[in-house]
């Protein structure tokens, strides 16, 4: 980085270069990086994905209005059924004639669970909208016998009573759903079935181990600690990976943001704390193996993550009102434009640590801290939207590592952070792709990249997100307040490339190889 400093509120335009070549490779993106959560929970599933009795659902119940939008994300894969729901689910509930399925009490959110939609459904609809499941089984109040049966019930072929049992039930083929989460948060003390680092270590660890004997192409997510922040972080993960590292394929880590002091320029700045998370996660998988003189490599599984608080207190009525309901408006947060520009830090994140977190989740995918809302009689999409869709649509290849020379400022929790945050993706037919986010809260930038390591490039498009007021948000009345916009692009002059981004923006520069 460079070594000049602004402070955020001075007036100049600022400069920035990006520096890339196609041999700075961080790695082959894992498509699984844009992957999404569903959990039954609020409105995600009932009035979310699933609404029978609505004219806009086809004669399954799965609203089309809503696989259309979802569709249109390219969402490679949803984690499913949690979550904190999780720790106190028995999937055996949610299969099997529907009539016969018990109507439960969720500990976890205060609702009541019908179990109306469950794996058979979900796993429809994941065929619908052209996406994979991540399943996750409860190691809260149940352990390694149900998450073996689970396992036979979706991925055996026939022929054994759990397998005959989903045949029975509807499936002649298997689901083969090849990635299985074993729990949910296992440290945290609002989970169902709490456990420490070496209780929980050692159920994962054989509930891995026969999950694999009944299905060994599946790969397994053991739980890492709960946030960052919590005291059992760190310890957690050497204690847990100590009993079973050899047995599951990648740790998960969970991370939401908040700005509750209202100061845009610190709030920007926390993808410096996610990058920093996701290095330490990784620096303890390593000491983990290290410790056991492993040749294996644990990646990791980001499988929750985005922004999260404005629904906070509106959720606390929700429930004083309506203990035991169903389909309440829980986490119903409502994002703002600078949600958008973190979400989009953050995916930027993801990318440029893509040579270890190999999955990530965007929690959560529809009405609960969602990109897609709807109504009875209609779905829009929220700021967030934006940043996911074109990280998912453009983001696919290699990523590239850029050399970037940016100003920086300082904020309350966070020294020496770049205006400019930005990376690169080549797609194989190659097309380049830079991301980028003006962390400026008053002043554009003029960004050039020097792209002359890469021959004949044409540059097709500078898509910005932006808006004057940050608190700016899409509404079911006005969904279009926050949308993209597609801004005219500059010639290059040999290799060399200048753009203008404005102050608070999120930046797509997409760049095609002419020789195609
Ligand atoms: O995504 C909302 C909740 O956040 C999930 O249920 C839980 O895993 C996390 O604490």
């Amino acid at each position: 980085m460079g070594d000049q400093k602004f402070s955020s509120k001075s007036n100049d335009m600022k400069k920035a270069n990006l520096i890339l070549d196609k041999d700075f490779a961080i790695a082959r993106v894992d498509e699984r990086l844009f992957g999404s959560f569903i959990e039954q929970l609020g409105r995600a599933v009932y009035e979310g994905i699933y609404d029978p009795k609505n004219p806009k659902s086809d004669e399954n119940g799965f609203r089309l209005d809503v696989i259309d939008v979802v569709k249109k994300l390219r969402v490679p894969i949803v984690r499913y059924p949690g979550g904190n729901f999780l720790s106190g689910f028995n999937w055996e509930d949610s299969v099997g004639p529907r009539e016969h399925r018990p109507v439960k009490l969720d500990l976890a959110w205060f609702t009541t669970e019908t179990n109306a939609f469950g794996m058979h459904e979900f796993c429809d609809w994941a065929k619908k909208v052209d996406t994979k499941v991540m399943y996750a089984v409860n190691m809260g109040t149940r352990g390694l016998d149900e998450a073996r049966n689970a396992v036979e019930y979706a991925n055996h072929p026939g022929g054994s009573f759990w397998s005959d049992m989903r045949r029975k039930n509807g499936a002649e083929k298997p689901f083969d759903i090849k990635l299985w989460c074993v729990g949910n948060e296992m440290d945290g003390p609002w989970q169902i079935g709490q456990k420490t680092a070496y209780e929980y270590g050692r159920s994962a660890n054989e509930a891995a181990k026969v999950m694999k004997w009944v299905d060994p192409s599946i790969e397994i997510v053991a739980c890492g600690s709960s946030a960052y922040d919590m005291p059992t972080f760190g310890a957690w993960e050497l204690e847990m990976l100590e009993q079973c590292y050899d047995n599951v394929d990648y740790v998960s880590l969970h991370r939401y943001y908040q700005n509750l002091t209202d100061d845009t320029a610190n709030f920007l700045a926390k993808s410096v704390d996610m990058d920093a998370f996701i290095k330490t996660v990784v620096s303890l998988c390593d000491a983990a193996g290290g410790k056991k003189h492993s040749k294996k490599k644990l990646n990791l599984s980001f499988d929750e993550w985005n922004v999260w608080y404005h629904s906070n207190e509106q959720d606390k009525q929700v429930l004083a009102q309506n203990r035991w309901g169903q389909a309440l408006h829980l986490l119903e947060d409502v994002y703002n434009f600078e949600d958008a520009l973190l979400v989009g830090s953050m995916l930027i994140t993801l990318l440029r640590n893509s040579d270890r977190v190999k999955i990530a989740c965007l929690a959560q995918l529809i009405n609960v801290i969602a990109p897609i809302m709807t109504s009875k009689n209609n779905c829009w999409v929220q700021t967030i939207y934006w940043p996911f869709m074109h990280a998912s649509l453009y983001g696919r290849g290699t990523a590239l590592r850029p050399i970037i020379n940016s100003p920086l400022y300082s904020s309350k929790d966070f020294d020496d952070v770049p205006f400019l945050d930005a990376t690169a993706v080549l797609g194989d037919d190659g097309e380049l792709t830079i991301f980028a986010v003006n962390r400026s809260t008053d002043c554009d930038m003029l960004l050039s990249c020097d792209l002359r390591a890469f021959e004949k490039l044409k540059f097709d498009e500078h898509i910005v997100l932006h808006h004057e007021d940050v608190k700016a948000v899409n509404t079911e009345a006005a969904p279009n307040t926050v949308i993209p916009t597609s801004e005219k692009v500059s010639d290059p002059e040999n290799g060399l490339y200048n753009v203008k981004v404005p102050a608070l923006s999120w930046n797509v520069l997409k760049f095609s190889n002419s020789t195609n």
